[in-house]
């Protein structure tokens, strides 16, 4: 809406209008007001699909909602590691939010998978912020160029379901900002989401629905959002605070309208921030009602894409030769999700599928197979009967096909995993049948992580995660090859939860230390070198591909600039694929404590048998920096740094290295607890560090030390004061180097 069109609807409206359309009229819809004829619009969950309920509403996935599509949840679309799947999935998304009549969908989900315990994980794109981000951007762009507005939650730091609604994540700047922010900032800055919705715990004590550092310096200062904030349904506590630090729109309706009208009324709130949060209510109502577009619902297309989105997503995690089937085989499928599929999670996001796809009706068009139940997908419960079929029947297989996972009631919105176990009846069951038949090969339906102590003992295992209500034509395609698998794992599988960064500090009551800080996933892993069950970025093929002429555009990099880095891929293998290649950043300048290495880009590309293609992606600075609390900006040392290309994080085909070079500097506070080798690490004292350096190094050699290198190491960590007292350094000259130095932008 114009301005000044704006400007002056809001003049029209009393203060107790004003602050009615500062929160919602009912569950799913704003307020409008109908002398102004301003209608009231409708939102609705997302993410993987449309949740519309147009009788008993709820934010828990209870109550019913309209027939729709199912699309596989974030756990398993981020495998496609594919921006413009991601792009086609928001369109049709967009298209259907058009043909529903629903203004905004509440999504993406894009906080990170801090623990593979955390019950919403299924919802969340990945443990990488650079991911989470780059999926989200296309995801967010294709909805919302059907002028369908949507919500990026949950903002921010929101990792676990127990208590989300009082436990406080205690994080710090440098953690918040290289993890669990950056997937935030880069689809506000890239694609500008019409909404971005604040989450229900709070961060380092204060609530996200009234954290002015949040909504209003960095959200909206620092990345230039131009949307509106809106409260998780019911995460608000003091609506006037809550306003003044940012949040304009608080659901669902039971907002404290009195409250509002009172603050201004009495001064302690000022009457232009809640006319900035109206002016930003209003932008959304016309951005929807100016933009209507004739969309019929297309179900059964939209049904079909669902299938392809999970197609282009499965990863193959394992495959010692025995996939892709044949249709000659003798194969039996086992496990009751073969014919009941688990494929979406419990929640908010709970879509109402107009219809299912199971793998064994689906694979009736196809092979002639046969079944045993083995056990429930429902329940752990070892039945002896059921199990002794599946054991006789896998005896006469070629291959045994066992589908298997975590039932509906072990992961949900709401609460989180205890455990990272399947049923034990499963597993039992999974040894058992491996024990009469080597060809045995797993599909995996679960939200998230699971232990696999069978993991030696079958021949294959393929992730479908939760893949929507297409994912038993999808598993079918991908294990008879129809389809060649071609996605990678967003997350990585430790081989237990005690191997996870946040063991000793998840799921706590009333605040949870991030203690891990940026070590969270592969960062840690990596750091650590510690075996996994399956790294980041890992994923299988029916083909095999050859990484070579690993080249950048230039040898050095300046502060500002850019790099291109450029790969020949090539199909090495009988059938056509796609390959998701990886490029990480690894710091070799030994400044700062950082990851071993940093995923900053990915390409998927498509290659028929024996084809070579190249695949150019861009770094920028940025992509090389890590966030420094104490200049509050990103910042990279100059200095040497690795670009790995690779099939996975564990899987680096090629290396190169480029130089980065800097004027910029950090500040630097100078104490008497500085060392010598602060001001030698720092790139603008480095000369009078070295002088330092010497002069202490002589000292102490002098005195006892006869070994240079020696001398120097115990140098460089004799802090300023000592220099002092062993008369190194004169109290005046110490002086000189606070006065100069300490806390300027050098
Ligand atoms: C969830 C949100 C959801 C909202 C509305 C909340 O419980 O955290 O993701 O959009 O309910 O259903």
């Amino acid at each position: 809406m114009e301005s000044n069109k704006k400007k002056a609807l809001i003049a029209q409206l009393t203060l107790e209008e004003k602050a009615g359309l500062c929160s919602g009229g009912d569950f799913w819809h704003l307020k409008g007001i109908e002398r102004l004829g301003i209608p009231a619009i409708m939102v609705s969950d997302g993410p993987n699909g449309l949740r519309k309920q147009e009788d008993k509403a709820d934010h828990l996935g209870i109550n019913e909602s309209i027939k729709a599509v199912c699309f596989p949840p974030a756990a398993l679309f981020a495998c496609s590691f594919d921006r413009d799947l991601m792009e086609d999935l928001g369109d049709v998304i967009g298209k259907e939010a058009q043909a529903t009549d629903v203004a905004v969908v509440l999504g993406p989900g894009v906080n990170i998978k801090r623990s593979p315990l955390c019950g919403r994980n299924f919802e969340y794109i990945s443990e990488d912020p650079y991911l989470a981000g780059e999926l989200a951007v296309p995801y967010i762009k294709g909805v919302q160029a059907h002028h369908v507005g949507t919500s990026l939650k949950h903002c921010a730091a929101n990792n676990q379901e127990n208590n989300r609604m009082s436990c406080s994540s205690d994080a710090d700047e440098r953690t918040l900002r290289e993890i669990y922010l950056p997937a935030f900032e880069t689809a506000v800055k890239q694609a500008q989401p019409a909404t971005v919705m604040c989450s229900y715990n709070l961060i380092n004590g204060v609530h996200a629905s009234e954290n002015n550092w949040l909504m209003n310096e960095v959200l909206r200062d620092e990345w230039g959002f131009q949307g509106l904030v809106l409260s998780d349904w019911g995460a608000t506590v003091d609506r006037v605070n809550g306003l003044a630090a940012g949040l304009d729109l608080e659901m669902p309706g039971v907002g404290d309208d009195a409250a509002i009208v009172a603050a201004v009324k009495n001064g302690t709130l000022g009457e232009a921030v809640l006319d900035k949060a109206v002016e930003r209510v209003l932008d959304l109502i016309d951005q929807w009602t100016a933009h209507r577009e004739q969309q019929a619902l297309t179900l059964e297309a939209d049904h079909d894409f669902a299938r392809h989105v999970a197609e282009e997503s499965i990863v193959l995690l394992k495959n010692n030769g025995v996939l892709p089937l044949e249709k000659s085989q003798k194969v039996l499928f086992v496990g009751e999700y073969a014919a009941v599929p688990r494929y979406q999670g419990g929640g908010s996001s709970h879509v109402n599928s107009f219809k299912v796809s199971d793998a064994l009706t689906a694979v009736k068009a196809y092979a002639d197979v046969s079944y045993a139940k083995g056990f429930s997908g429902m329940e752990d419960v070892y039945d002896p009967a059921l199990a002794e079929e599946a054991i006789s029947a896998a005896k006469a297989a070629d291959r045994v096909v066992i589908f298997a996972g975590l039932p509906e009631s072990f992961e949900s919105e709401g609460y989180d995993r205890t455990h990272m176990d399947m049923p034990a009846c499963q597993n039992r069951l999974i040894r058992e049948i491996a024990q009469v038949n080597e060809n045995v090969i797993l599909v995996l339906h679960n939200g998230a992580p699971v232990a696999m102590p069978w993991l030696n003992d079958v021949a294959g295992v393929v992730e479908a995660y939760l893949g929507g209500q297409a994912v038993g034509e999808a598993v079918v395609n991908v294990l008879y090859g129809i389809v060649n698998p071609s996605g990678k794992l967003a997350e990585t599988f430790p081989i237990k939860l005690s191997d996870n960064p946040s063991y000793l500090n998840f799921g706590d009551k009333e605040s949870v230390e991030y203690r891990e800080g940026i070590f969270v996933g592969y960062r840690y892993y990596d750091k650590k070198e510690m075996a996994v069950n399956f790294p980041f970025g890992h994923g299988l093929s029916y083909t095999t591909f050859a990484y070579s002429n690993l080249r950048l555009d230039k040898p050095v990099i300046t502060d500002p600039g850019t790099l291109t880095v450029s790969v020949d891929v090539t199909n090495t293998g009988a059938v056509a694929g796609k390959e998701i290649v990886q490029l990480y950043i690894e710091d070799h300048t030994g400044k700062v404590q950082r990851p071993i290495r940093e995923l900053k880009g990915f390409a998927k590309v498509s290659l028929d048998p024996g084809e070579t293609k190249t695949v150019s992606m861009h770094l920028d600075t940025r992509s090389f920096s890590w966030y420094s609390a104490a200049i509050r900006d990103w910042y990279a040392y100059p200095g040497e740094y690795g670009i790995a290309v690779g099939s996975s994080s564990r899987d680096i085909r090629l290396t190169e290295t480029v130089r980065l070079e800097t004027d910029r500097a950090l500040s630097i506070h100078i104490t008497p607890d500085t060392t010598v080798g602060d001001l030698y690490d720092h790139p603008k004292l480095t000369e009078i560090g070295r002088d330092l350096l010497a002069r202490t190094a002589h000292f102490f050699a002098s005195e006892n030390i006869q070994d240079d290198t020696l001398g120097d190491a115990i140098a460089g960590s004799v802090p300023l004061r000592a220099v002092v007292k062993f008369g190194i350094m004169s109290q005046e000259e110490y002086g000189h180097l606070v006065m100069e130095y300490s806390d300027r932008p050098l």
